[in-house]
């Protein structure tokens, strides 16, 4: 791993983002409003799915933004649909791809190929509750903190250098569907806020595999009654 000074001076060129998704997109909505804020220096530059069912795919379209379609299932293998779909990505020249709700497993090639430019929302605190079901998982195992992580990807599934953390009380009355609503709130607010400090040049990930975010004392973020709040802000 190299330490990627992101500090670099871009002047007024937003940074291109290129996010995929696999259904809904909600988060993904997120990420587009966040680039669309004055001063975000991001820019979606496409948004691309592995099913034309992903319903966020017509939000996007609906917005100007560019949208691509790479089915998994018309590839006899994951090294084929990965080296397809990192085709696609690339004519859109990212400087970052993110993650969101993408529910396919990357091969390593892929995630190499891509070192240090992407990045996964996952709905745990990682390391707690890789894969899927986490919101069962959390209430399975009683957990009184539930959360979401936003990480650089690792050939490891949902592993990785973290980039930001959110953190929410599971209560007695919760189940997976009201765990999943509530958390969805936290992820937008993270995801935009992700979307600015990676727009804004301000993540570096270190060879030591850790994070630093210029200017950010915090990465940790609340779901508090009035709101998200932010550790130590
Ligand atoms: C989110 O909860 C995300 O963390 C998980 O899948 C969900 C996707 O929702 N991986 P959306 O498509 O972003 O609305």
């Amino acid at each position: 791993m190299t330490d990627t000074p992101h500090r670099d001076v871009q002047g007024d060129t937003p940074r291109r983002l290129v996010v995929l998704i696999s259904g809904r997109g909600s988060n993904m909505q997120a990420i587009v409003e966040a680039a669309g804020e004055p001063g975000s220096g991001a820019e979606v530059v496409a948004v691309i799915a592995n099913t034309p069912r992903a319903a966020g795919l017509q939000w996007a379209q609906a917005r100007g933004i560019a949208t691509a379609v790479v089915p998994h299932d018309a590839h006899a293998d994951r090294e084929s649909f990965d080296a397809a779909l990192a085709g696609v990505i690339d004519g859109h020249r990212p400087d970052y791809v993110l993650l969101a709700g993408f529910m396919r497993i990357l091969t390593p090639g892929f995630v190499a190929h891509f070192q240090g430019r992407l990045i996964n929302i996952h709905p745990s605190l990682l390391p707690a509750f890789p894969g899927l079901h986490t919101h069962r998982q959390a209430l399975q195992t009683g957990v009184q903190w539930h959360g979401c992580s936003i990480h650089f990807v690792t050939p490891l599934l949902d592993q990785g250098p973290i980039i930001a953390q959110g953190t929410l009380p599971v209560t007695d009355a919760d189940t997976p569907g009201s765990l999943a609503a509530r958390l969805l709130q936290l992820e937008h607010v993270l995801y935009a806020r992700v979307t600015h400090w990676l727009g804004q040049g301000r993540v570096q990930l270190l060879d030591s595999g850790r994070v630093l975010v210029h200017g950010e004392a915090s990465r940790a973020f609340l779901l508090a009654a009035d709101g998200v709040v932010q550790a130590g802000a």
